[in-house]
């Protein structure tokens, strides 16, 4: 195993875990110095190419996305995520991930859980290709969103899907929008670490969409908190842009040849 990957699991029960997303490299290289891991997530589907979902998104677009990412990464775990249908047996996973991990370079990457695809994470992991599992809301197999771990039997049911994602060999588990309580019962039930998006401090670490999180895209669910407007900051940094261009007072003589 990845050195990098055994320092990552080893933060469980010791640090909190702190991830984010990036789909650039102007992005990642801020992200790099105070991120223990960085994802490149198939939601640029939504956040960058206007999709309704994540269904849509080529291996090819996560590719060329997570090369631009990869430039900026110097010590970050660099995760990525397989695209639907990329991996609907142990061939194709096989072929895909090696793909993903040879041209991106990449750490690891994040397959969905359907419940049903433990043994293609296995066949990855003892190919000596890294995963990443995701239980709760996984938009690639969910139509509408609904937090999960609300009733008992949905409790017992992920607890029971993260125990075999583990024994199939994933490093960590994201958990989408799974109830505070479940959280941490998965938590306390595993020894590899959870990382939540909407699902609590309960979890080993925390993951956000970038964007989300500096105010670029429009998405506002409770689970996000804004750190930033950035869209106001552009948008009054164009308004100025336009002035001055409009007004001739860009470009100045030091702006000139
Ligand atoms: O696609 C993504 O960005 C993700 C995170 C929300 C965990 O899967």
């Amino acid at each position: 195993m990845l050195k990098k990957i055994k320092n990552f699991i080893k933060k469980k029960g010791t640090t909190p875990i702190v991830c984010l997303t990036a789909y650039s490299k102007n992005i990642s290289k801020i992200l790099d110095n105070y991120c223990d891991a960085i994802l490149v997530g198939d939601s640029l589907a939504n956040v960058l190419y206007g999709m309704t979902n994540t269904h849509k998104i080529s291996l090819e677009m996560m590719i060329n996305h997570a090369c631009s990412v990869k430039q900026g990464v110097k010590k970050s775990l660099l995760i990525v995520d397989m695209p639907k249908g990329t991996y609907t047996n142990n061939k194709n996973a096989k072929k895909n991930a090696n793909k993903i991990i040879n041209i991106t370079k990449c750490d690891a990457v994040k397959i969905e859980s359907n419940n049903k695809n433990f043994s293609i994470i296995e066949y990855l992991v003892k190919s000596g290709l890294p995963v990443m599992g995701h239980i709760g809301y996984t938009p690639q197999y969910k139509k509408t969103f609904t937090v999960a771990g609300k009733s008992y039997e949905e409790e017992k049911k992920l607890i029971k899907e993260a125990k075999k994602i583990e024994k199939a060999g994933a490093f960590s588990i994201v958990l989408e929008c799974v109830s505070k309580q479940v959280s941490k019962k998965i938590t306390q039930s595993i020894n590899i670490p959870t990382i939540g998006i909407g699902s609590s401090v309960e979890c080993d670490g925390q993951i956000l969409v970038t964007d989300d999180i500096l105010g670029l895209s429009n998405f506002n669910p409770k689970f996000v908190k804004k750190y930033i407007n950035l869209s106001k900051l552009i948008e009054k940094s164009v308004q100025k842009y336009k002035k001055e261009v409009k007004n001739k007072l860009f470009p100045k003589k030091i702006n000139s040849y």
